[in-house]
């Protein structure tokens, strides 16, 4: 029989031919969100669920990086109200709305957890199990993973059916786009309900196959690889490099500026899981990106990566004070 509702979809994102439980038919509504892991992703996803009117716990092992979420959240929607873009009321609705904690038991009564930490397998499903025991069973546990299996994430749960991917792009409340990546056993209820709620963040989905780097860092993380390689190699200068993909093919950074945004350990992460998840060398991870990240200088959040920024944010620290 034709359904419309399908007839309007990419095929990727088609439902699978599963036979849908009766209790599927009816989407969870989404009221209350846990993110885990508040650094750069994280914060940026609790402000967009913060700023679109959902009840959301912040979490991190780390108290510090909770207290710098703390601050970035709260100057960015200050940000937001003085450009006119969010109003005073909607502004500090939002800043009411988000409550930050070290202790994961806060998460029972979320309606979705994204995860937001380290990428690292092991880290994420160790995760996953302490969330599954926790959040409520009609929770959907969702991963902001770069590139690792949502399959193999969902494998350390109970509950496949409510396990998916959700990759918002840096920074969170900017990007216009969300990836979302069903494991094998991922239930449709889980995908619309995940999708609707990006869609609510006022983002465009693109859907992808749970495949190592699924399909934006598939095509992006070769390419910064590669600018590493032209460095490391000795073809041109940093800002040679950075110049040339800038003002040559029209992006807005050039790819050594942009892994130093990204992150270098998550950009050595993600093509570690190519390399391994691929199993071709062309994936081989650069040395010098290997040598940077051994080094500590893992971009701007460290102050240094390919570039140093440690300068310019003294610069930016005391003219603020
Ligand atoms: N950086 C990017 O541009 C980008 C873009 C899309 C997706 N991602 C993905 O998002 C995730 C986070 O990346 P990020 O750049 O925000 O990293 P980050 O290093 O800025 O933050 C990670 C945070 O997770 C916390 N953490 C680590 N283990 C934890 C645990 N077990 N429980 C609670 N908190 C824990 C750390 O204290 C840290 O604050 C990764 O999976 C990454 O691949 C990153």
């Amino acid at each position: 029989m034709h359904n419309p509702i399908l007839s309007t979809v990419s095929r990727a994102e088609r439902p699978k031919p599963l036979i849908i439980e009766e209790s599927e038919t009816n989407m969870t509504e989404i009221k209350a969100v846990g993110v885990v892991g508040s650094g750069q992703m994280g914060s940026g996803i609790a402000q967009l669920a913060a700023v679109h009117g959902l009840d959301v716990w912040l979490l991190d092992t780390d108290p510090a990086a909770l207290s710098r979420a703390t601050k970035s959240i709260t100057s960015n929607i200050h940000r937001l109200i003085s450009k006119g873009q969010l109003s005073q009321a909607a502004g500090n609705d939002a800043l009411c709305h988000l409550r930050c904690s070290s202790n994961l038991e806060e998460l029972r009564m979320a309606d979705i957890v994204i995860e937001a930490i380290v990428e690292s397998e092991d880290a994420k499903k160790t995760l996953f199990l302490e969330l599954d025991m926790i959040a409520k069973d009609s929770a959907i546990l969702a991963s902001n993973t770069s590139s690792i299996s949502i399959t193999r994430l969902a494998s350390a749960t109970r509950r496949p059916r409510q396990v998916i991917g959700m990759h918002f792009m840096n920074p969170p409340p900017v990007m216009k786009v969300v990836e979302i990546i069903r494991g094998a056993d991922t239930s449709d209820n889980t995908f619309y309900a995940t999708k609707a709620l990006a869609e609510r963040f006022g983002k465009t989905v693109i859907c992808s196959q749970d495949f190592p780097g699924f399909v934006v860092n598939r095509i992006l993380m070769p390419m910064i690889n590669e600018a590493f390689y032209a460095l490391y190699t000795g073809v041109a200068t940093r800002e040679d490099i950075d110049t040339g993909m800038k003002l040559g093919m029209n992006h807005p950074m050039g790819p050594l500026q942009l892994a130093d945004f990204i992150g270098l350990d998550v950009c050595l992460s993600i093509m570690k899981v190519l390399q391994t998840g691929l199993g071709d060398n062309k994936h081989a991870p650069c040395p010098l990106l290997v040598q940077y990240v051994d080094a500590g200088r893992l971009g701007r959040k460290r102050g240094i990566g390919v570039y140093d920024y440690r300068a310019t944010e003294q610069v930016k620290r005391s003219a603020r004070l």
